[in-house]
């Protein structure tokens, strides 16, 4: 069975890479295929599984087939009570889309003997048009991520969705453990533990300690937080999975280490094979992640983000 994800127009890379991550971590043997804005995955892992860790997915659900001619297009699921059918344009043309969900609407409600319901359908026929192909999905629920609760912000906090796409991009899933040892007011870690990863987070300022808690604790969460440098994470190594940070964008006052040395000092201290996703403000890049993979995330003239996945 193969599951669909239609992506967001923006971060078109960064959202088809955060679904074939989190489908490989739960099956490593995940089949993917992928067009402009639509990832297809055949996998163990149920669709609803990865769309509600998705940040960037916009509409999922099952692939049952391609067709040509809509007249005869076909679904083996049982009748639904209601249903409606919703056209995905991803193709470089105009298809017409309304007039392909009535002809599609008629000839399944005909066939089903099921009435058409725009507001709360059982069912939702999905028509995805691509420029090589049409594909007949349909989902019997729509799921999107849900994000925990941030009850005191700062200025320079990740925003939570890229804060879950980089949770994401490390492959870590439930039970595992994530260390950010930069991790401020807590943004990675909330998102990390909402998806059941457990979390280690440090700071070398006592305030960003206490907000983090804060954060946690209004969700029930229980995410270890350490108050001390960066450092520290090479006497508890061995107990985490992945690190997953965002460094320093400029010179803090309680350091006199310019944040490209930060960035070089810390990446040196984390062995290869560790998984390792990390946020810098672009300009700030050093050799030792000059082979990841990387995003940029443009924010405003003065900061652009870099995601760097090793
Ligand atoms: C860009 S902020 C992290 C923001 C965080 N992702 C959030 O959403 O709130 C970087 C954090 O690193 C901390 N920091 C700077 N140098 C550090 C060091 N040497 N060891 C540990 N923490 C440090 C700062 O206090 C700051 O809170």
């Amino acid at each position: 069975m193969s599951s669909f994800f239609v992506l967001q127009k923006q971060y078109e890379d960064l959202a088809r890479d955060e679904i074939i991550a989190i489908s490989k971590s739960y099956d490593p043997k995940s089949n993917i295929k992928s067009e402009p804005r639509l990832v297809m995955v055949s996998s163990k892992v149920p669709w609803q599984k990865i769309a509600s860790r998705a940040t960037f997915a916009r509409y999922s659900g099952t692939i049952e087939n391609t067709f040509d001619d809509i007249t005869k297009i076909d679904l083996s699921i049982p009748t639904p009570k209601s249903f409606v059918c919703r056209t995905i344009n991803l193709s470089s043309k105009n298809t017409g889309s309304s007039a392909l969900e009535r002809q599609a609407g008629g000839i399944l409600s005909k066939r089903w003997g099921s009435k058409v319901s725009l507001s709360n359908p059982h069912v939702i026929v999905y028509l995805i048009i691509t420029d090589s192909k049409k594909y007949l999905g349909y989902a019997d629920c729509q799921i999107s991520p849900s994000h925990p609760k941030k009850i005191i912000k700062h200025p320079h906090e990740l925003d939570t969705k890229l804060a879950r796409c980089i949770v994401n991009l490390s492959g870590l899933k439930e039970k595992d453990t994530l260390c950010d040892p930069f991790c401020g007011t807590g943004t990675i870690l909330l998102e990390a533990e909402s998806m059941g990863i457990n979390g280690i987070g440090m700071d070398f300022d006592k305030t960003m300690c206490k907000i983090t808690r804060k954060n946690l604790a209004a969700n029930g969460f229980d995410s270890q937080v350490i108050n001390s440098g960066y450092e520290k994470i090479q006497d508890i190594m061995g107990t985490i999975d992945g690190i997953v940070t965002d460094l320093p964008y400029g010179i803090s006052s309680r350091s006199s280490v310019s944040p490209k040395k930060l960035i070089q000092d810390f990446v040196s201290v984390i062995p290869k094979r560790k998984k390792l996703v990390i946020v810098y403000k672009k300009g700030l890049e050093v050799d030792d992640i000059s082979k990841a993979k990387k995003y940029e995330i443009y924010r405003h003239k003065s900061l652009t983000r870099v995601i760097a996945v090793r």
